[in-house]
This record gives C-alpha cells, structure tokens and sequence, in this order.
C-alpha cells in the first residue's frame, strides 16, 4: 500500500521546511489534497516561489520566508504544529567541497535549531531529509543501515552530524525523530538548471533542447534512483510510526539498481533524440554505485514503495513535457 489511502484528521498541523523545494513541495502538495493545513519555512535561497505559486491563495497554507539559521525564526514556525517535516537544507556533495563552512552554518546548525524548536513545542513527530551519502566509501551492496563507511564530503558529514542529534533528542528529550536516508530522488518540480543540478531532469532538459549532456566518469556508475511518489510514502508513515521506530534511520530507495549510461540512452529513446553523449572526469566525493536494502523501512515504518524507476521515468518525462 502506498500513501494514498493514509489519511489524517482534517486540519493537522504539519510544518515542512524547504517547503519551495523539490522534495518539499511535492509534499505540501499532497498534504494539502488531503485536508491538512500546512506551513511553509523557506529562505528561497534554492526553492523557488513558482514551485509553490499554486498553494499561495489555498486557505490551509501559509508560506514563511525566512532562514533555519535563526532559532527565533524556527521557534515561532513550529508554534501550534502537530508534525514536521524537515527538508530544508543545501545539497550537492560538489558544492559542499567548495564551500564547507556554509554547509556547517545551513545543514547542521539549522538543522539543530529545528529539533530544538520541534522540542520547545511539543510537536508530535519531527521526520528529516537524510542521504544516502552518508554510506560514504562503504563498498558493500545493498546498503544496509549500521553499516556505514568513512565520510567523502561535507554534506554527507552534515546529514551524518544530523542524525546523531537527532538520535540525541529522542533518547534525552522524548521527541520522536525519524532519519529518511534518501537515494537519488527525481520527479516533477525537480530543478534542471545550474552546475549542481540532479542528473535526470539535467539530461532530460539538455536533450530536450538539443544540447549534448557530460556523463561524470564512464557511465558506469549506478544509483537506486528513487521516484518522488516514494518518498512522499515515507514521510506520511514516519509521521503515524509509533515511538519505538523513533530516534533512528531508514533508507528510503525502490531497492532496484539502474546505471547511469543505461538511464541516458533510455531517456534519449523515450525523448527519440539522437544525441550521443560527452564524457567528463569522476566527480570528487562522489561513490561508484549505490543501491539500498529497504527491509528496515518495511519492517519498522511500513513502507512499500509502488513505482520502479521504469514507473517514475514515464510520469516525470510526460510531466516534463507537459510544463516546460
Ligand atoms: N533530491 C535528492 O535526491 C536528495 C537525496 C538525498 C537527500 N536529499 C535531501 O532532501 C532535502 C530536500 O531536497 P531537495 O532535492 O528537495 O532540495 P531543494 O534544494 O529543491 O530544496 C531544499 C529547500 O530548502 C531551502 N533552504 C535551503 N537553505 C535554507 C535555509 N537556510 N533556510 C530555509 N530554507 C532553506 C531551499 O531554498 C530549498 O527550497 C534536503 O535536505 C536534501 O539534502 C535530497
């Protein structure tokens, strides 16, 4: 079962930071289909205002602009909420070896002062965006949770740093935190543009315009890509998991295993275009392959994810054509 048929009573409270995001959208989205009131906490410093434009006027959202960095900010956020979802944060494992500090200031301070915040309120769950880089250079596959590796980057270092207060808070303070250790997530909303964008929309982007994409590396590397669906499924279980789920973390993948060459000639078959690629140096930080064993998540969270990767390519790319 998916998490269509979850439901929670009309007007709960849920707080999702990063809320202009990707993922973060996607999820106000949902929440708001099915009655819930939601607030947004963005800075829109990588979200934009357009990924949320269509709730603005919608009577059960409210959108904050402002930063986790500022406690009071998140003090006053997280007043009267029921569930938060903590998704705001600065990705890109490159970009977080160009500028460390920043990543230190955003993701693990900010992250802080939210479980800080979560905790001064009372609010019931608090479920946070991890990663799967937190694997680091672990070789063995499937990734299974307790076996992890040394850390490559400093945003896996902060995602790291991330789970052990959260840990910290359900095992001092009582708060029920849940660590989603996501695996390459796509789907609609997905920023295509810039040096740091995700490798599926980027690719579809380029090849719908015409333009000859780089492949870091040979190709061969492979990723458990993850369609947003899925991820919207865990969020909604964390949130109705019960106290003894609390205070660890879960991979939250399909468990399938796709190679990046093989994901370009798939998209550039379902866009027909005749583009061969370029090929770039291995990017820094970066693992060969990855792909998660979800049985933690089945087990203790109750997650079934309904769309394989074939799924979630067909949607995103009609979706694709569709708005842009
Ligand atoms: N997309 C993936 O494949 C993936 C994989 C693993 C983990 N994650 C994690 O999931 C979460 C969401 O990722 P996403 O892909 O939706 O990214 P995104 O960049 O689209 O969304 C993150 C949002 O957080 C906001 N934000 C950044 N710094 C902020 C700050 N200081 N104060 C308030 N808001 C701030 C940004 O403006 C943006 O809207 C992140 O924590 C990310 O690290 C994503």
């Amino acid at each position: 079962m998916g998490y269509k048929d979850i439901n929670f009573p009309k007007g709960t409270k849920f707080l999702v930071t990063g809320g202009a995001g990707f993922i973060g959208s996607n999820l106000v989205e949902v929440l708001l289909e099915k009655g819930c009131f939601v607030r947004v906490l963005d800075n829109l410093s990588i979200g934009k205002k357009e990924n949320i434009e269509e709730f603005m006027n919608h009577e059960n959202f409210e959108f904050i602009e402002g930063d986790i960095r500022n406690i009071e900010t998140c003090q006053e956020v997280c007043k009267d909420m029921e569930y938060v979802l903590h998704q705001a944060a600065w990705g890109s494992v490159p970009r977080s070896i160009e500028m460390p500090l920043l990543y230190e200031e955003i993701n693990i301070k900010g992250t802080l002062n939210m479980l800080e915040a979560a905790r001064q309120n009372k609010v019931k769950k608090f479920v946070y965006a991890s990663s799967s880089s937190v694997y680091g250079d672990e070789p063995n596959l499937p990734k299974i949770e307790g076996r992890e590796g040394n850390i490559l980057s400093p945003y896996a270092l902060t995602k790291k740093v991330n789970e052990e207060y959260a840990k910290l808070y359900t095992k001092l303070y009582g708060l029920d935190t849940y660590g989603l250790r996501y695996f390459n997530v796509f789907g609609r909303r997905q920023n295509p543009d810039g040096a740091y964008a995700a490798v599926i929309p980027k690719f579809i982007n380029q090849l719908l315009n015409n333009e000859v994409p780089t492949i870091n590396g040979d190709g061969k590397q492979s990723r458990d890509f993850t369609y947003i669906e899925n991820v919207i499924e865990a969020n909604l279980k964390a949130c109705l998991s019960p106290h003894e789920s609390a205070g660890q973390s879960y991979n939250i993948a399909y468990g399938g295993r796709e190679y990046l060459i093989d994901i370009y000639y798939a998209l550039t078959k379902s866009l027909e275009k005749d583009i061969e690629p370029n090929f770039g140096p291995d990017r820094a930080g970066d693992i060969k392959h990855s792909n998660a064993d979800i049985s933690k998540a089945k087990s203790l969270l109750g997650y079934s994810p309904e769309y394989s990767f074939e799924d979630g390519i067909k949607l995103f790319i009609e979706w694709y054509k569709e708005n842009l």
